[in-house]
């Protein structure tokens, strides 16, 4: 693969420039790869068709070939030629009430889709994303377009084109610079099994909106019984995922109840906390504290995770991160996971979990 640095274009994220979009979908119709917004994280787009431009995907991330891409389709298109037969009750219902939007379905694969996509799987992950720029894109390209998120792999999913330049930035033809993503945190995926509706990765659609939704035509459930069972399912919800390279610990909100955590965080490294809200009482001086939003903030803490994950990584401050689990559910479902994940599943309840987990 040539490492030549990928052309940046600017885009409007609320009105893209038709030149701009028209653009990088020649780049995507000659099989290269180009990364754009969508309204979670940033994708990298392959035309989802064309086997070589998926290869180039896989090699692009470092993403082994057994992880499955997701499609995306516009909402005004059929599913014919991604998904083969008619939608069942439960995905026509899923769709009108969530698409164009952050929930992807995965269903029977069509066979237009070539199994490099779906990991040799007759399953197919398909979502109509509501971004403008993904949704220009789509539409000018005429064509569902492959595209995990564009970061290498099991690192943390970016959030704004500087975090694809950083990660990506001479592995794809073009980045559609469109600014911050509107949640910062991946896609919901779901799929319909043993009539019922498994939650397969928690994420901007809450369980509880599809229960909403579906929960009259079949139960939703979350079939992890722990993190490492889901990962042949969906290799997503392998045990380290989204993760920085700073050693993190997961840490429960009961922790600073606790009057020896102080003792559990004296630590001769500097140890950054990140939390909600205003800095614990109990937190002893030398950690530094920074919060991800307001304490009843889900979709403010959601948002900044991953900005804040990079960010500490790139300033090479901190040795040992802390981070608060929420313990919320709806939004905080998704926050909690991928908290678990960025520390490869380490959680401290107590002070004492928090000197072993330690050095
Ligand atoms: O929000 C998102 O979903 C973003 C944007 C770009 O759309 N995409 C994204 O893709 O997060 P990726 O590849 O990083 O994560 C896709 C997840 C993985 O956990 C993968 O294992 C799962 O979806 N997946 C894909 N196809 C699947 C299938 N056929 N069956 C089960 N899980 C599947
Ligand atoms: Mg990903």
């Amino acid at each position: 693969m040539p490492l030549v640095p990928a052309v940046r274009i600017p885009v409007d994220p609320d009105d893209p420039d038709r030149d701009a979009v028209a653009r990088a979908a020649a780049v995507l119709l000659e099989g290269q790869l180009v990364a754009f917004p969508t309204e979670t994280v940033y994708g990298l787009g392959a035309l989802a068709t064309d086997p070589a431009a998926i290869a180039r995907v896989f090699a692009a991330k470092g993403r082994p070939a057994s992880d499955p891409l997701i499609v995306h389709v516009h909402p005004s298109w059929t599913l014919d030629g991604v998904v083969a037969g008619e939608p069942s009750p439960v995905a026509h219902r899923l769709q009108a009430a969530f698409w164009p939007g952050p929930l992807t379905i995965v269903a029977a694969r069509a066979a237009a889709i070539p199994r490099a996509v779906t990991a040799g799987g007759e399953s197919v992950a398909v979502r109509a994303p509501a971004h403008p720029v993904a949704l220009a894109l789509l539409e000018a390209v005429g064509a569902p377009v492959a595209a995990p998120s564009a970061n290498r792999f099991s690192y943390v999913s970016p959030t704004s084109a500087d975090h694809v330049a950083a990660d990506l930035g001479d592995r794809c033809a073009v980045i559609l610079d469109g600014g911050r993503t509107t949640w910062g945190i991946e896609s919901t995926v779901v799929r319909e099994h043993d009539g019922r509706l498994e939650v397969l990765r928690h994420g901007a659609v809450t369980a509880e909106a599809l229960t909403a939704a579906v929960g009259d035509l079949v139960a939703v459930v979350d079939p992890r019984s722990d993190l490492d069972a889901g990962a042949s399912v969906s290799p997503g919800r392998s045990v380290r995922h989204y993760a920085p390279e700073i050693e993190t610990i997961a840490v429960d909100p009961s922790l600073l109840a606790a009057s020896d955590a102080a003792a559990g965080l004296a630590d001769d490294r500097r140890v950054t906390y990140l939390g909600r809200g205003g800095r614990p009482s109990l937190l002893p001086p030398s950690v530094r504290f920074e919060a991800l939003g307001d304490a009843d903030d889900l979709v403010g803490v959601a948002w900044s995770l991953y900005d804040a994950l990079r960010r500490l990584d790139a300033e090479g401050a901190t040795d040992l991160l802390l981070i608060e689990l929420t313990g919320a559910s709806g939004l905080g479902r998704a926050i909690d996971d991928r908290i678990r994940r960025a520390a490869s599943g380490r959680v401290a309840a107590t002070a004492l979990d928090l000197r072993q987990l330690g050095p």
